[in-house]
């Protein structure tokens, strides 16, 4: 009888730009303050990438770390999926222009969209992918320049938001790995959390269409009632896919959007302030990214270690929600 197949993760990276944009700043920019940022959001900083610079260009430098640290070439690879609201362009998808960046010449590549959730869906479609035996090394990024649809002038969206990429190589593993994984959307709520048409950056390096239609809007207020509610009840449905317990769980990675989210989700989940994971103060909020960003801290810092119990748990634009239940199985080159 054959072994069940089951996937984990074999290595992650990130990369963020080196700007850095403050509140202090956004004080001088829109009508806000630091205090306001701070005590609603969490947020105190995040990075803003270089004019001229993409996507692709952070997902790829993502995804060197990741490979470097799973031991993996980028010919291996047998799948690219990018998860971004902010493609390079429409086409082609900025999985493919990652790959040829990565030279991983053997790999399928799709660009995958469902908004800040869009990193777990890809971790989903990765793991499933390699269970059923049809890939052996996946590559999923989170990616986005979230500053290339952020209105400046508008202070109740241009306070959260970021840019980042992070980063993850999943192959077959003997045991634990991603043990869960929870999917889920409301059409109905799209309305709240919207990008009506997208400026790539390629048309707006080159002057090539106005900027009408092309930002964030966001009830703030119903984004926020609807990620209190989802976050905790995405968490919980993973965990009893899983077949474990709240309790057993080490370390909780939520989407970094808002402190006062991930406080609250934190305590409905009845989890304690060191078993979660944040540094939305450093980053705002860089949607696909995020939650791929916070793995690849919290391992660095030494948060999980081989056998603990990780949820992975992101809302967004669509509305999506999605969970997952890793258990850690250890990066394939340790880190120094
Ligand atoms: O990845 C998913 C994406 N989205 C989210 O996760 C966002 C979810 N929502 C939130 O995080 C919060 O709703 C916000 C941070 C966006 C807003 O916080 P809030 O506590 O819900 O504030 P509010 O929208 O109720 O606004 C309160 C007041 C308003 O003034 P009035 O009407 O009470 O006079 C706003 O005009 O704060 C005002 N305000 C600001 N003041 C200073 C809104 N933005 C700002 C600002 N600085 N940047």
């Amino acid at each position: 009888m054959s072994q069940r197949i089951r996937a984990g993760i074999w290595g992650v990276g990130s990369a963020v730009p080196e700007r850095v944009l403050t509140n202090h700043d956004l004080e001088k920019m829109v009508e806000t303050s630091d205090e306001w940022i701070s005590t609603r959001t969490g947020i105190k900083e995040r990075r803003i990438s270089e004019p001229g610079e993409k996507t692709s260009d952070y997902a790829a430098a993502a995804a060197r770390r990741a490979l470097e640290r799973a031991g993996v070439h980028p010919e291996e690879l047998d799948l690219i999926i990018v998860a971004t609201l902010t493609p390079d362009m429409f086409c082609p998808p900025t999985a493919c222009i990652v790959q040829h960046k990565i030279g991983a010449v053997r790999a399928g590549a799709f660009d995958l969209s469902a908004a800040c959730s869009g990193f777990v869906y890809g971790l989903d479609v990765a793991a499933r992918g390699i269970e059923a035996g049809a890939y052996r090394r996946v590559l999923v990024i989170g990616a986005d320049l979230l500053s290339h649809v952020t209105d400046y002038t508008d202070r109740s969206t241009c306070v959260l938001f970021g840019d980042g990429a992070g980063a993850c190589v999943l192959g077959p593993v003997e045991e634990g790995g991603v043990l869960s994984t929870y999917l889920g959307a409301d059409g109905s709520g799209g309305p709240k959390l919207t990008v009506p048409a997208y400026r790539s950056n390629e048309a707006a390096v080159n002057g090539a269409a106005s900027r009408e239609g092309t930002f964030i809007r966001m009830d703030g207020n119903e984004v926020f009632k609807f990620a209190v509610r989802v976050m905790p009840e995405a968490a919980l449905e993973a965990v009893r896919r899983a077949g474990v317990a709240v309790e057993d769980v080490r370390l909780f990675i939520p989407h970094q959007a808002n402190i006062r989210i991930i406080d609250a989700a934190a305590k409905r989940l009845g989890i304690s302030g060191d078993r979660v994971f944040s540094n939305v103060h450093k980053y705002g909020n860089t949607s696909a990214a995020s939650i791929p960003i916070a793995l690849d801290e919290a391992v660095e810092q030494g948060r999980i270690s081989p056998g603990d119990l990780v949820v992975l748990v992101g809302f967004g634009g669509g509305l999506t929600w999605a969970a997952s239940v890793l258990q850690w199985t250890g990066e394939r080159v340790p880190r120094a």
